[in-house]
């Protein structure tokens, strides 16, 4: 078994659409085994995303994703990290396969409606920065 780390944007949360994407989780045999709903501050959110910090879309990045609620996750199951990519399609929604969480709910290539770990080493180093192991429940 292997985990990812996801983020429900805050896209999604104000659509009321948490439980939507949820539902597509589960149905793909990924397992929620940490959850929960919060408001990034700038730093936290200028952290998660530094490896962008000289993307032209570092900032808007940042004042998207402090401007309402996200929720946080770590998801479980075989092949974890590359099932997630696979669920969530292209970062651009325009280029999203059909029925992928980003082609079915995505607004654009910066509303996308979720985020999901790149690697396993990423997805550690990702949980730590939102996780204390206690709140993991397998
Ligand atoms: P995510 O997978 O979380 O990784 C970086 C985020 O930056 C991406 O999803 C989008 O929300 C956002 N973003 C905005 N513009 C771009 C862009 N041109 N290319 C990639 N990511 C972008």
């Amino acid at each position: 078994m292997d985990r990812t780390f996801s983020i429900i944007k805050p896209d999604a949360t104000k659509r009321n659409i948490t439980g939507a994407i949820n539902k597509i989780i589960e149905e793909n045999d990924l397992v929620i085994i940490a959850q929960k709903r919060i408001k990034l501050s700038t730093d936290k959110a200028e952290g998660f995303y530094s490896i962008h910090k000289d993307k032209p879309f570092f900032r808007d990045l940042i004042d998207y994703m402090t401007s309402g609620p996200v929720v946080v996750q770590v998801l479980e199951g075989s092949n974890a990290v590359e099932k997630y990519r696979k669920i969530m399609g292209s970062t651009n929604p325009a280029n999203a396969e059909e029925g992928t969480i980003r082609k079915l709910h995505a607004l654009n290539i910066q509303e996308n409606s979720v985020h999901g770990s790149d690697s396993s080493e990423n997805a550690e180093i990702e949980i730590k920065y939102f996780f204390d192991e206690i709140e993991i429940v397998c």
